[in-house]
This record gives C-alpha cells, sequence and structure tokens, in this order.
C-alpha cells in the first residue's frame, strides 16, 4: 500500500478530528477490493455516459472522464496503481486518480450516484465474470467425464452403497454419475447469473437520485437485464453473493466426493485406476509413494467453500435496510469461493480424462463382493419364486460360496440346483458380470449399450447449456 495521501478523505466536511490510524485500517476495504477496480471503472464508464445523455455532464467533462478511465484501466492492468489505505477503498482511489489525472471533471463524476450502488455494481459484475468463467471451468469437466465414459463404457466394475460390493456397474456408468452431478451445477451457476444480473446503479446511497438519470440505459450500457426494482434493495442484499457461494459449495461437494473415490481407488488395496504422474506428488521418505495430492487438496478446499457460505449467510442475517457496513465484509469470503471453486474445477477439468482404470483390478474386486447375488434372486423370480424366498435362497447359496472360498459363478450346478431344484445351467448368463451389467439395459441403467447412449446424449446436453 502507498502512503496516506494527505487531505484527501472524500467525506471529511463534517469532521473536525481526523480518524485514528488503527480505525482507518481496519475500515478499509483497499486491500482486498481494490480486485474490483476493472468493474469499477466500467460502471464509472457506464455512469458517465448516461449522465451525458441525459444532460447533468458536459461532453467535454463527460469525454475527459471516459479518456481518464480508459487510462486508469491500463493502469489497473499493468498493476501500477499505488492503492492508498487512506482512500479506505477501490471507489476513492480509483476517483482520486482520476482526479489526480483529469483535473475538476473527475470530481463530478459521483454526481446522481453513492458508493453503496457503485460497490453493489461492482460486486455484481466481478460476480457474473467470474460465473462466466467457472461455466467454462466445468463445461470443460464435463467434456472430460463423457469423454472417458465413452472410452470404458465396458469396463466393469463394483458398485457400491455402503462402500460394501452392492451390483456390478460399468466405469463409464459411474463417470457419467459424476457428469450428472456437475451438469446440475452448471446449470445452478445459470440460474445464479440470470437472478444477479440486474443493476443497482442509479439507487444512489440508498433512495434514488434527484437528478434525471436513465437506470435502464445504465443497466443497458452494463449488460444487465434491467435496473434492480427498488432503491433500498439494491444497495443492501447480497443474497445473489449467498446464491453464488451456495452453488460453489454444492459444486466443492461433488468435486469432494469424486476427489474421495479417486483417493479410494489409487490406493495399493484398491488399485483402481491410476492418475497420471503430474497430478500426484511423492514422498521426501517413502519413495514408494505416489500421493493423489490434487483430489485430497480439492477435497480439503471444500470445506472452505461450506465456510464462506455460512460466514456470507450470518453476515446478511437479521441486517436492517439498506447498507450497512457490514456489507464489505462480503467480499473475502466471495472471492476465496471463486477462487477455490475455479482452481478445483481446472485443475480437475485437466486431470479427469487422463485417469486411467486398471479394468483387472476392478473385475478381481467385482468377483470378490458376490456382486450378482441379486441376478441370482431376480433369475430365480422369473422361474416363479416370490422375491423374498428368492432372496433366502440366494442367502444359502453365498454363505455356501463364502464357506468355499469362490464366487457364486464358480459353484457348480449340482450345488446350486442342491439350493434350490428351479435351478438351469442358463443360470451362469445372469451370474457373470457381463450378464448382470448387460441386463440393465434402460434409460438410466448401467449396462454398456445405454452408457453410450447416455453419453452422447450428455454431450447434446452440455453443448446446449
Ligand atoms: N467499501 C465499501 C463496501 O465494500 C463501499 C461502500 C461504502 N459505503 C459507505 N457509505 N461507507 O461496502
Amino acid at each position: 500500500m502507498a502512503d496516506t495521501p494527505s487531505g484527501t478523505s472524500m467525506w471529511g466536511g463534517r469532521f473536525a478530528d481526523s480518524t485514528d490510524e488503527f480505525v482507518q485500517q481496519f475500515t478499509a476495504s483497499i486491500p482486498f477490493d481494490h480486485r474490483l477496480a476493472q468493474q469499477d471503472i466500467r460502471g464509472s464508464i457506464a455512469h458517465a455516459t448516461m449522465l451525458a445523455e441525459v444532460g447533468v455532464l458536459s461532453e467535454s467533462d463527460k469525454d475527459a472522464i471516459l479518456e481518464g478511465l480508459a487510462r486508469l484501466a491500463a493502469k489497473v492492468e499493468q498493476n501500477d496503481i499505488q492503492w492508498s489505505v487512506a482512500l479506505e477503498d477501490v471507489h476513492m482511489n480509483l476517483e482520486y486518480q482520476l482526479t489526480q489525472d483529469i483535473g475538476d471533471a473527475g470530481k463530478r463524476l459521483h454526481t446522481a450516484r453513492s458508493r453503496n450502488d457503485q460497490v453493489a455494481t461492482d460486486v455484481r459484475l466481478w460476480t457474473r465474470d467470474h460465473i462466466d468463467l467457472a461455466l467454462s471451468e466445468i463445461k470443460r469437466l464435463m467434456q472430460g467425464c463423457i469423454e472417458l465414459a465413452e472410452q470404458h463404457a465396458d469396463v466393469i466394475m463394483p458398485g457400491f452403497t455402503h462402500l460394501q460390493t452392492a451390483q456390478p456397474v460399468t466405469f463409464g456408468h459411474h463417470v457419467l454419475a459424476w457428469f450428472e452431478m456437475l451438469y446440475r451445477d452448471a446449470t445452478r451457476l445459470q440460474d445464479c447469473r440470470r437472478r444477479l444480473n440486474q443493476s443497482p446503479l442509479g439507487a444512489a446511497a440508498l433512495a434514488g437520485s434527484p437528478y434525471p438519470i436513465n437506470r435502464h440505459r445504465t443497466a443497458e450500457l452494463l449488460g444487465f437485464d434491467a435496473p434492480c426494482a427498488n432503491s433500498l434493495d439494491a444497495v443492501s442484499d447480497r443474497d445473489f453473493a449467498i446464491e453464488f457461494c451456495s452453488v460453489a459449495a454444492t459444486c466443492m461437494v461433488h468435486l469432494s466426493r469424486m476427489s474421495e473415490e479417486l483417493v479410494i481407488w489409487t490406493s495399493a488395496q484398491f488399485g483402481f485406476v491410476n492418475l497420471p504422474d503430474r497430478f500426484c506428488t511423492g514422498s521426501s521418505i517413502m519413495p514408494q509413494k505416489k500421493n493423489p495430492d490434487v483430489p485430497e487438496l480439492v477435497r480439503g478446499k471444500s470445506g472452505r467453500a461450506l465456510g464462506n457460505l455460512n460466514a456470507m449467510l450470518m453476515l446478511m442475517k437479521s441486517q436492517p435496510l439498506a447498507y450497512n457496513k457490514d456489507n464489505q465484509e462480503d467480499k473475502e469470503p466471495l472471492f476465496d469461493s471463486v477462487e477455490t471453486l475455479i482452481n478445483s474445477l481446472r485443475a480437475f477439468a485437466d486431470m479427469v480424462p487422463h485417469i486411467t482404470p486398471n479394468a483387472d483390478q476392478m473385475r478381481a474386486a467385482a468377483m470378490k463382493g458376490y456382486a450378482t447375488a441379486t441376478d441370482l434372486a431376480d433369475y430365480l423370480v422369473r422361474t416363479g419364486l416370490p422375491f423374498r424366498e428368492a432372496h433366502e435362497v440366494v442367502g444359502n447359496a453365498v454363505a455356501i460360496a463364502v464357506k468355499e472360498g469362490v464366487d457364486l459363478s464358480e459353484l457348480s450346478i449340482e450345488t446350486l440346483q442342491s439350493i434350490h431344484s428351479a435351478i438351469q445351467p442358463d443360470v451362469y448368463d445372469v451370474l457373470s458380470l457381463e450378464g448382470s451389467v448387460n441386463s440393465r439395459d434402460h434409460f438410466g441403467g448401467t449396462a454398456p449399450n445405454q452408457v453410450r447412449q447416455a453419453a452422447e446424449a450428455a454431450k447434446q446436453r452440455a453443448a446446449a447449456l
């Protein structure tokens, strides 16, 4: 931060004493809100343009302001601005810089606006820009899931409930389950974008402005769908940021679940998949180690997103209308959630298409857990047995297989027939892993044929987002 420019307080008129130095630092937001600088400049460009159109600002002042703002944007881009804590926040810092550059015209820019509508506008624009970035990363990740699923539509693995082997599924089907979670997250991002895309500008401090402003025009210039309909609401609510943090938390929870599966699957005990070396690190003491750092870190980072959502909700809770200084606290959790989400999506989008399943290992695991027991019960039901009785019979078969240390498909036909006389040699068709997955051949089922169709549909749904 630069030294305090002396005598530059923009609201000091009614004050006899200057602000306590610590209070100045304590109340300043510039250490973090300088990240809104480009959005603040865009807002100012729209505001000045509109003020000139309605005759509140002269053409020459407007031209000077727009030229100055363009120079300022370039300086921000090059990181060439000395931010001052004495100027409190990004809005006053930029106005000060502009006025230093162009003189009195700079002082006219704040006509018919307040930092209250300014900051609400900036944060909306900033969030919108970053929703667009998050959307492009999540789409890349969704695409990666589709590719992986298509490549491995036939690979069979155990499906789990309670993390106990349940029924065989295909790896492609599992990866498309990830796709579905992400697809919903992407639509939630879009919903959030739609709802936030209204312009607070012109709400001024809280009650609107006595100048003949055109709020529809500034909304249009900034790419908003409309101006916010109520000036008090426009400057006070941060529900759009809460909503973003909620979407981010949900998506991070999804990524944490994918992460957890990858951590389990890459362990020596499972050995279901390999991650490319470039997404892992080794141990400084144990030479054999290859740690799944990216999934672990993303799993850990999901905690931040949940914490940030809580912070945002608590920040807003019980605030009376309209603007309160509390709202300055919206930025750090929001920025952190945005960064956490975008970086995690990016790491996953880079990694997921390069996951390689170990089909032999998955098959061996599926063979171990009597994954086709339900298939045997269904077979017996088709011979006329009520499901409850079939369940009991198969329980006996599993007990025998456990005792003999073999899979159900490895029991002899004599043994199976001794368990139930209706069993015929064609039972082996359903006891095989392939027979089991192929039989679940309906919309949303795990059969390889369905997985390929689902991947095709997923491509189209993702493209239509
Ligand atoms: N830095 C403030 C914020 O982040 C800007 C608005 C301040 N408005 C005010 N009247 N103090 O919310």
